[in-house]
C-alpha cells in the first residue's frame, strides 16, 4: 500500500532539513528521489549518495524567473512532486521590505504554481500523480514576526484546495502538510537559545519539538496508494501547537 517502486519523486529543497528526510523516506519506499537545491550541486550530490543509487540531482534557484523550466529540463517528468523549498524572513510586519515580500512570494507561492503547471500535465495524462506542498503551522497560528511568510503558505493552501478539485478527475491528488516547530538547520540558531526554546516548548502540547522524520510518514501516506482517496487536505503535523 505504501510501495512507490517505479515512481519518480521530485522533492524541492531536499539538500537539507525536512526535504532531505522526505526524499530519504520516499526512496526507502521504492521511489527514485530527485534531490534539489538552489545552488550547490556538491551538497545535493552528497545527500543523493547518502540516500542511495536510485537518486538524481537537480539545481534551480526558485527565486528566479524561468526556474520551473530550468528544473524541468533537468528532471523530465515526475510522478510525485513535493513542494518543500521555501524562504523565510523573520521580521515585524511593519519592517518587512518590498524585496523581502517579493522573494517570499516568489519562492513560496509563485514557484509552486509554476512547478505544478510544468509537472501536472504528465500526471494528468497518465491518470496518476501526487502533489504535496509543505505549509506551516503559521497558517493556523500567527507568529508576530512572520506575517508575510504565513500569507504565502496560506496562499499556497488555497492553490491546493482549488487544484485538488480540478485534478481529481485525472487521478492526481493535491494535499498540504503543515509542520509545527521542527528542528532543522533553519531554526537551529533560534532553538539553541534555551530561554526562547522553553517559551516555544510551552506552546506545544506534546512538549517537544518535532524531528525532520516526524514530517515523513504523512507525506508517504499522501504519495502512496494508501492515500488515493485523500485530496485537498491540510494535514497538520505540529504536536498540537495549533490547538
Ligand atoms: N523547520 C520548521 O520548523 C518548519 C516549520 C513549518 C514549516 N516548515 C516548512 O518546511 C519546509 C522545509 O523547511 P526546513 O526547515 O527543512 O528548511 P531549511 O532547512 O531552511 O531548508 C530549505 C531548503 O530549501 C532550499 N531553498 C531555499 N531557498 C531556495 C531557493 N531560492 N530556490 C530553491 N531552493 C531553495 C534549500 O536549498 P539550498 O540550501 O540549496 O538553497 C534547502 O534545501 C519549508 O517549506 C518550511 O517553510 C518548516
Amino acid at each position: 500500500m505504501f510501495d512507490l517502486t517505479g515512481k519518480t519523486a521530485l522533492i524541492t529543497g531536499s539538500s537539507q532539513g525536512i526535504g532531505k528526510a522526505i526524499a530519504k523516506c520516499l526512496a526507502d519506499n521504492g521511489a527514485k528521489a530527485i534531490i534539489h537545491g538552489s545552488s550547490s550541486y556538491e551538497k545535493c550530490r552528497k545527500v543523493a549518495d547518502e540516500i542511495g543509487e536510485n537518486t538524481a540531482v537537480a539545481i534551480a534557484d526558485l527565486s528566479l524567473d524561468g526556474c520551473a523550466e530550468k528544473l524541468y529540463e533537468q528532471t523530465g517528468n515526475a510522478d510525485i512532486l513535493v513542494l518543500n523549498a521555501s524562504v523565510q524572513f523573520r521580521r515585524p510586519w511593519d519592517e518587512i521590505t518590498g524585496e523581502e515580500f517579493d522573494k517570499q512570494v516568489r519562492v513560496n507561492l509563485k514557484s509552486s504554481l509554476e512547478l505544478i503547471q510544468k509537472y501536472a500535465p504528465h500526471m494528468q495524462e497518465q491518470k496518476w500523480g501526487r502533489i504535496v506542498t509543505i505549509g506551516s503551522v503559521q497558517q493556523h497560528k500567527p507568529h508576530k514576526d512572520m506575517a508575510v511568510y504565513a500569507a504565502t503558505k496560506a496562499g499556497q493552501m488555497s492553490l491546493v484546495t482549488n487544484l485538488a478539485k480540478q485534478l481529481a478527475v485525472d487521478g492526481v491528488t493535491v494535499n498540504n502538510i503543515s509542520p509545527g516547530v521542527i528542528a532543522t538547520p533553519r531554526n537551529e540558531e533560534a532553538l539553541s537559545d534555551n530561554e526562547y526554546r522553553n517559551i516555544v516548548l510551552k506552546g506545544i502540547p506534546v512538549g517537544f519539538e518535532g524531528t525532520e522524520e516526524d514530517c515523513t510518514g504523512s507525506v508517504l501516506l499522501l504519495c502512496s496508494e494508501a492515500g488515493r482517496y485523500i485530496t485537498g487536505i491540510d494535514l497538520i503535523v505540529d504536536g498540537g501547537m495549533s490547538l
